[in-house]
């Protein structure tokens, strides 16, 4: 028997109540019972995306399927988008605007790079009649953190134009305020800070992005915001909703309004400096940015010399820890230690010891349990 770690930044691991909430039998959707579970969840959704002006919509599906019914939702055919990206998740919103026939502004960086709002303004007053502006917050694929406060700030001056904002590896790891920054239409997927298994999606939807979907006309069916918004006035869904999910998603939700929203921040903000604090002591590179670090991922370049597919392996093979390699051409080049959700100190402390025994095992030399007490100090508030 081997016990196992899930440090990947989705799936991420469930908690054991959670689990169990899902197990209960299975009731039926169109229930007095099942209506008051959807409105607590929608509820504590919209604790959690802080806001109490968007409404809050579930969907069963992935979080690209929400990606999706954004697009969908929010535009006509041949509308101008402006895309930022810094890693493969952008690249996705800009594939989704194109099969939609949209115009898109690309502003593409470096994946080690973080958008500049700067730049979002400048497209915005060069192309006008912009009517979406598409950023990712927190970057899987890289560990960037884009401000999307500052460029909110800038949207907002803009009346016909929404702010459309994949959350989905920031809601409960990084600050996200729906409200106040501005951000119309804000989404995650359930296998990320939710701590639920894959499958089910939410996003918000302010006044601003309502005013977007009653233009719209791009085709749409199963994921017609208008159908979700008329049934949950209802107290109930449009389809066949997810219900073991969704009964999870109110046990995962209580947690985190046990915990609190900013402490829960606050909890990955420290989990995610140990990682960095344990693989720099290790002499370690780290490959997002200085200035655009998030708390869900941290990634790391492989040292030089050292096969970077060989110790994800390692260490899911020797030592049972799960960690994400590299995606699209950082491959092999870089690997991802996620800490989004249900995660506590010793999982870092876990996955840097064994981080460390792989490391020696592959020939890389660094000193000893220099890792594992750099996050120590952190834990400890000695750093
Ligand atoms: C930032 C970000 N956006 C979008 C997605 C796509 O979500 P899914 O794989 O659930 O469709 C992911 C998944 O990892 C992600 O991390």
């Amino acid at each position: 028997m081997q016990k196992k770690y899930l440090m990947t930044p989705g799936p991420t691991p469930v908690p054991a109540e959670v689990l169990l909430a899902q197990a209960r039998p299975m009731i039926h959707h169109r229930t007095p019972d099942f209506s008051a579970i959807l409105m607590e969840a929608v509820e504590g959704l919209r604790y959690v995306f802080e806001t109490t002006g968007s409404d809050a919509l579930i969907m069963s599906c992935s979080g690209t399927g929400v990606m999706e019914s954004a697009f969908a939702n929010c535009f006509c055919p041949e509308d101008t988008v402006v895309v930022a990206r810094n890693g493969k998740f952008g690249d996705r919103m800009v594939q989704l605007a194109t099969a939609y026939g949209l115009n898109v502004v690309d502003l593409s960086y470096e994946w080690t790079e973080t958008v500049d709002p700067a730049d979002i303004a400048t497209a915005l007053t060069e192309n006008p009649g912009v009517r979406g502006v598409v950023v990712v917050q927190s970057e899987t694929s890289s560990g960037v953190l884009n401000d999307v406060k500052a460029i909110g700030a800038i949207v907002a001056e803009h009346p016909e134009c929404v702010f459309i904002v994949d959350s989905i590896t920031g809601i409960g790891a990084v600050e996200c305020k729906t409200d106040e920054w501005g951000l119309d239409v804000v989404m995650t997927g359930s296998q990320k800070g939710l701590m639920l298994p894959p499958g089910l999606a939410a996003l918000t939807v302010s006044p601003k992005a309502w005013r977007a979907y009653e233009r719209s006309t791009l085709p749409k069916f199963y994921f017609d915001w208008g159908k979700y918004r008329a049934n949950l006035a209802k107290e109930t869904t449009p389809f066949t909703p997810p219900v073991s999910l969704i009964i999870g998603l109110v046990e995962a939700l209580r947690m985190i309004r046990e915990e609190g929203i900013e402490n829960t921040i606050a909890r990955h903000a420290r989990l995610a400096e140990a990682t960095r604090q344990g693989c720099e002591a290790l002499g370690l590179k780290l490959f997002a940015p200085d200035d655009g670090r998030g708390s869900a991922v941290t990634p790391v370049w492989v040292p030089e010399g050292v096969d970077g597919k060989a110790i994800v392996k390692i260490m899911k093979d020797t030592y049972g820890v799960t960690i994400a390699g590299g995606q699209d051409s950082y491959a092999g080049r870089i690997f991802r230690v996620g800490h989004l959700g249900y995660f506590g100190d010793f999982d870092i402390i876990t996955t840097l010891a064994a981080l460390e025994m792989t490391l020696a095992q592959l020939g890389y030399e660094f000193e000893r349990g220099a890792g594992i007490s750099a996050a120590e100090a952190v834990f400890m508030g000695q750093a």
